[in-house]
């Protein structure tokens, strides 16, 4: 049934890429400076499907092809690098790495290297969940080298309680991918000061509603980021990558599996503002 369901999968991938492609890449807002004609389109569709095939990832060709959409409306002259949280094999990276290429920015990929950590209680998690999603830094480096750009990568390994309050650099896009509560309170708390002002943050929980309540919780972003919540675009059913999902169940028929992801920035707004009974309804929002 599992072995049916996988080879369904990949053939509704296979023959839904060129289409993919044409939806995901005809955005009319490219910056003129990345040259995007559909050659060339065609031919970063065709590496990130084929890498894909290659290294297992958590996401599909389809969520990177979205990513490499909107790091191509992002003007050369905003400066910025690219963060990944949370690679695994490098699957992700690989593809990250072939579109920062594209455009001209670093990579910079912050993991444990060793899996995920030990939930912590208010995750929810199992505490067997330790260690899972283990990609050795070796063997990540070496499928980028295989499939990416390797000369745009910077791994930083650690977790993320440790290494990512050194961030410094101005961030265009951040891709988080860690599974647990603890460890996204981390990436958003450190990382959210350094998106650029239209920046992205994408998501890849966007069917685990109670982990897409960060986005809307107003009690985190008051404490933690001294603003009102942005929202998430794709919350729930994720951005339309040529999929659909019908959740909340995670089971489902081949071509319904959810591989996309959803984003914010930080011009976004996800306040609810109509209070009619109270006469400071109409407060505009403070980000
Ligand atoms: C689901 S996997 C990422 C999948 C990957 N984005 C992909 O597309 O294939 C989650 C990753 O987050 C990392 N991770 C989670 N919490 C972490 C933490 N607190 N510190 C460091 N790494 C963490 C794990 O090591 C693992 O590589």
């Amino acid at each position: 049934m599992r072995k049916r369901r996988d080879w369904l999968g990949k053939q509704y991938h296979k023959l839904s890429m060129p289409l993919s492609v044409v939806f995901l890449l005809s955005g009319r807002r490219f910056h003129p400076q990345y040259r995007m004609t559909w050659r060339r389109k065609w031919a970063l569709g065709r590496r990130l499907y084929r890498n894909w095939r290659h290294i297992r990832t958590g996401i599909s060709y389809k969520g990177h092809l979205a990513i490499a959409a909107k790091l191509l409306e992002i003007p050369p002259s905003v400066k910025g690098v690219v963060v990944e949280c949370g690679c695994w094999l490098g699957g992700t990276t690989a593809n990250l790495s072939v579109i920062c290429d594209l455009v001209g920015r670093d990579l910079v990929v912050y993991d444990s290297f060793e899996g995920l950590p030990a939930p912590l209680a208010g995750d929810n998690m199992k505490p067997e969940v330790k260690g899972s999603f283990r990609g050795d830094l070796d063997v990540v480096r070496q499928n980028v080298r295989e499939y990416g750009v390797i000369e745009r990568c910077t791994f930083r390994k650690g977790w993320f309680s440790d290494t990512l309050s050194s961030h410094a650099e101005p961030i265009v896009l951040c891709f988080v991918d860690v599974d647990l509560k603890s460890s996204m309170h981390d990436c958003v708390v450190s990382l959210w000061p350094y998106l650029t002002p239209k920046g992205y943050l994408f998501f890849d929980e966007y069917t685990l509603l109670h982990n897409c309540a960060i986005f809307f919780s107003e009690r985190f972003w008051r404490d933690y980021l001294g603003t009102t919540p942005p929202g998430l675009m794709g919350s729930g059913t994720g951005v339309g990558v040529g999929q659909y999902f019908l959740g909340p169940w995670l089971e489902s028929p081949a071509i319904q599996r959810p591989t996309s992801l959803a984003y914010t920035r930080k011009d976004f707004n996800g306040r609810w503002d109509y209070f009619p009974e109270s006469e400071t309804a109409s407060e505009p929002p403070a980000n």
